[in-house]
């Protein structure tokens, strides 16, 4: 007995060893060769015949037992594709598309029945909750749907889903934090804890160091007053006493908590007891997981034992990570959380050869800060920041200059990914923006509009939050990051809305990244200019028909006309544009080509 504990002991320490030389499953050292880190996302094979992939999802998850007499929604995406995503059905058309006959049922009990298009997102089918009774254990909701060709006296061709449905007890004490399904927003009562409405909540706040700072009872006045609606400090805290003060100094301002666990959620004792001791403050927004747990290849099933331990103690918020790595068993650790956020670094590295521990950086080796991060194209001196090292003469190949497009790939890749594995609607994106440097592998500071081109680019491609690495950050960035923040009241609820989320855009124009959210009235415009030299856009670039254009956001040198707008290099910035007629089809977006 005591021998084989030692021998755990003893191959837990070696592996632990062997995890130090490693991130993203590669070597870095330059006396280890390159290895294959395995773990890539198993990109889906094509099918020449159409499948269905029929999915549902309750449209707000939970619901408390006080929502029971409101009005409920499944949701029903119902998309034809020709590649054999998770749970996609093969299905015979016919010569005219019809309507899927759904039936959502619980225990054999039907409670809705609608008739569904085939390609729809997130189509509502209301039912009552109230024959429903709450629970803390989620109930598994059925989607059944029939469909019957035209002219077939055949039987109709039958797909099926299953969901989680929480319907649970209204809390005791503390706060809920919903998640709106259509959209991926979180919904929260104010952070004051003294009672209003659920609202739609965009976080945006740093990773904050506690001790010698946030310790500080004024910063937090400060950075309310500065636009943020979130803190989230990083562990360790020397002194739970003043951990709690620090917490309730926030809601009595009305900041919200996100609580991170990064050196315990492998500790059940220790994730027990800080569950415990923070779930009732009624400014909690969600808990933290594992910070990188796929860079230093912590256990594959250790977010989704820390989430199922998470929900068994509170169930009333959601659980957050953030991976680091570009492709390395993402499905294992995203399984573990409800937010994936992702934090790529490009700004002040060498994202081509480690200036830290002198190798070059590819898909099976080496270190750089920015995992399988590309450079910009060669030739393209455009992208350059202007006090870069580089020779003088043509960029070339593998130059090491970092691209913002890494954050845009990295946005899309991470949301197609949860459309293959069917979690679209269950898990949200976020984004960690670079707000460091100076040390390691970037030798500098993003400038204060580089911080802003970062952000805008991860929503752009998806992300929900903003939750930059680190504050204290230099003022730059924090003047910068604090007008972006009070400028979001007129850009998220667009972000928000079901059918602009439906109908987003996504476009590049010259360096400039841009996203579209259409209401049909009105389109809002999100640009970032990831180039260091003017760019202009034109309204037809983006399918945009403007009539009135208000600049509700600006960084940088921003201009707008009736044709169009400018940004200055590495300028960004937000319009609201009001149309007369709908807006051009999509067949004018342009995506980006995928790395993964
Ligand atoms: C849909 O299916 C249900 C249950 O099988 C059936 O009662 C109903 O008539 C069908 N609706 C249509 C429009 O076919
Ligand atoms: C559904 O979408 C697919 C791919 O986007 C398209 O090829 C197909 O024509 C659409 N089918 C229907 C019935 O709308
Ligand atoms: C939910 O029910 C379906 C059958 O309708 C079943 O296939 C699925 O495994 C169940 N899910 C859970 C989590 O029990
Ligand atoms: C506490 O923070 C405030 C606001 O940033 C600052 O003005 C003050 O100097 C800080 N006090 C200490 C003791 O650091
Ligand atoms: C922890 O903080 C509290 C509140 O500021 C203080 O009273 C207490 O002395 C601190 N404890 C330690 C061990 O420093
Ligand atoms: C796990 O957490 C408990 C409670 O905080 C602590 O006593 C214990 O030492 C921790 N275990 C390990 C292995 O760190
Ligand atoms: C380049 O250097 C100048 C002068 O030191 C500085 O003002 C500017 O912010 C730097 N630009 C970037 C992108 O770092
Ligand atoms: C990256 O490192 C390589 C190899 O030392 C060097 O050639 C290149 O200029 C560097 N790029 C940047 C942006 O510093």
């Amino acid at each position: 007995m005591l021998k084989s504990w030692f021998s755990v002991l003893v191959a837990a320490h070696l592996i632990t060893l062997i995890r130090a030389d490693t991130w993203c499953g590669k070597n870095y050292k330059s006396s280890l060769p390159p290895v294959t880190p395995g773990g890539n996302f198993p990109i889906p094979s094509q099918s020449k015949d159409p499948l269905l992939a029929f999915r549902c999802a309750p449209a707000i998850r939970p619901y408390l037992a006080e929502d029971v007499s409101t009005p409920a929604s499944v949701l029903i995406d119902s998309p034809v594709v020709y590649s054999q995503i998770t749970d996609a059905k093969a299905i015979d058309l016919g010569s005219a598309p019809q309507k899927l006959n759904v039936t959502i049922s619980l225990n054999g009990k039907t409670l809705a029945n609608a008739m569904v298009p085939l390609n729809a997102t997130a189509y509502e089918i209301p039912f009552s909750l109230l024959s429903i009774q709450p629970q803390a254990a989620s109930y598994n909701l059925t989607c059944d749907a029939a469909y019957t060709t035209t002219g077939h006296s055949a039987a109709p061709q039958t797909f099926s889903a299953s969901t989680a449905l929480y319907v649970l007890p209204n809390p005791s004490s503390g706060s809920v934090t919903k998640m709106d399904l259509r959209t991926g927003a979180l919904l929260a009562k104010p952070a004051t804890g003294n009672g209003g409405d659920y609202e739609a909540v965009f976080p945006i706040g740093f990773y904050t160091q506690f001790d010698g700072y946030l310790t500080n009872l004024s910063v937090i006045d400060e950075l309310k007053d500065q636009g943020f609606n979130m803190i989230h400090p990083v562990p360790t805290f020397s002194n739970m006493t003043l951990f709690e003060q620090v917490v309730d100094k926030m809601q009595e301002v009305g900041m919200y908590l996100m609580y991170d666990m990064r050196w315990t959620y492998m500790n059940s004792t220790s994730v027990t007891e800080q569950v415990n001791a923070l779930k009732n403050k009624p400014n909690l927004l969600l808990w933290y997981t594992g910070d990188e747990p796929d860079g230093t290849s912590d256990p594959l099933d250790a977010t989704t034992e820390a989430y199922d331990l998470i929900y068994s103690l509170d169930g009333y918020h959601p659980v957050s990570l953030v991976l680091n790595c570009q492709d390395y068993y993402w499905v294992d650790y995203t399984a573990g959380t409800d937010i994936v956020m992702h934090d790529v670094y490009m700004i002040g590295n060498n994202v081509s050869y480690s200036n830290q521990w002198n190798t070059v950086c590819t898909p099976d080796y080496g270190d750089c800060g920015c995992d399988n991060c590309v450079s910009i194209p060669a030739g393209d001196t455009a992208a350059v920041p202007p006090n870069s090292t580089l020779p003088p003469g043509p960029v070339p190949a593998n130059s090491g200059v970092g691209t913002y497009f890494n954050i845009a790939n990295r946005g899309s890749s991470f949301e197609s990914r949860l459309d293959v594995m069917g979690w679209r609607r269950s898990k949200a994106i976020w984004t960690v923006p670079q707000a460091f440097g100076g040390g390691e592998y970037w030798v500098r500071v993003p400038t204060g509009q580089e911080w802003v081109v970062q952000s805008i680019v991860g929503i752009n491609h998806g992300a929900l939050g903003v939750v930059p690495w680190s504050d204290p950050t230099p003022a730059d960035i924090k003047t910068a990051s604090s007008a972006f923040a009070k400028s979001l009241p007129n850009i998220t609820p667009f972000l928000f809305n079901p059918q602009a989320v439906h109908n987003r855009g996504n476009y590049v124009v010259g360096g400039v990244d841009i996203a579209t959210w259409s209401t049909g009235s009105q389109t809002l415009v999100l640009a970032a200019n990831t180039n260091y030299v003017d760019q202009t856009v034109s309204w037809m670039d983006i399918g945009v028909n403007g009539l009135t254009t208000t600049v509700v956001f600006q960084s940088g040198n921003v201009g707008s006309t009736s044709d169009g707008f400018t940004l200055g290099g590495v300028g960004a910035g937000a319009f609201v544009v009001q149309s007369n007629q709908p807006m051009a089809s999509s067949a004018t977006k342009r995506q980006y080509i995928m790395y993964v």
